[in-house]
């Protein structure tokens, strides 16, 4: 059998770098010095590389483990709360994976047959109307928060003097079309849910979300191209 001693089988390498005769060796050392540091620094370095580099990695492939299939609908209390006289404010989450900061005010009422006419499209595709209104607080002008003021059943804009009606139709000031809405529906048990957020134009047609300052109507609606909300 053959045996595994440098001393007995000459072909085999020495653990020791004095043995293989290598520069700047000591006797009784396995790795020399220059080895060592050229060692470690590559360890730091490696170690210095994945702090930068696996948070860059985990941000961008991230999403593609996130769950894709969220649910739009939020509880925002039982019918009970509500009724067609007037708003009551609600929170929801806008953007639930930036905690508090994804949080926003919705004002919501019933929804009144003799006040909220549909809109003509709403009639001519008989699309149903929605059991509540609920309204972004967001002013179509630049995007400040808008109060309900009870009476005279008017929302207002702090920052440029924006002024909405009861069903959030522009009644004077810059704001460029009627706040934005959620859809609503009634849950099996009673509660009122708030899905997600659309524009409307001022006959309350519907339109995918847009930003604040981005206009729904007339010859505005063309020169200015849509700008999809995020
Ligand atoms: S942001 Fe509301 S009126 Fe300007």
């Amino acid at each position: 059998m053959a045996s595994n001693s440098p001393e007995k089988n000459p072909r085999r390498k020495s653990r020791y770098t004095a043995d293989r005769a290598q520069p700047g060796a000591f006797e009784g050392e396995t790795v020399t010095r220059r080895g060592f540091v050229t060692g470690g620094a590559l360890a730091a370095g490696g170690i210095a590389s994945a702090a930068f580099g696996l948070p860059a990695l985990g941000f961008a492939l991230g999403p593609l483990f996130e769950d894709g299939t969220k649910d739009p609908w939020q509880d925002v209390g039982p019918e009970a709360d509500f009724n067609p006289e007037t708003y009551v404010s609600k929170t929801i989450n806008i953007q639930a994976e930036v905690g508090e900061a994804g949080k926003s005010t919705i004002y919501v009422r019933k929804y009144d047959p003799k006040q909220d006419k549909p809109s003509p499209s709403d009639i001519e595709q008989k699309i149903e109307p929605l059991p509540y209104v609920a309204l972004s607080t967001r002013c179509a002008h630049l995007g400040c928060p808008v109060r309900y003021y009870r009476d005279p059943g008017r929302f207002v804009c702090p920052c440029h003097g924006g002024i909405y009606d009861i069903q959030g139709k522009v009644d004077g000031g810059p704001p460029v079309r009627p706040l934005d809405r959620h859809y609503t529906s009634v849950s099996p048990d009673g509660r009122v849910m708030v899905g997600e957020r659309f524009s409307v134009n001022s006959e309350l047609r519907r339109f995918l979300p847009r930003d604040p300052s981005n206009h729904l109507d007339g010859l505005w609606q063309y020169l200015y191209p849509a700008r999809p909300s995020t």
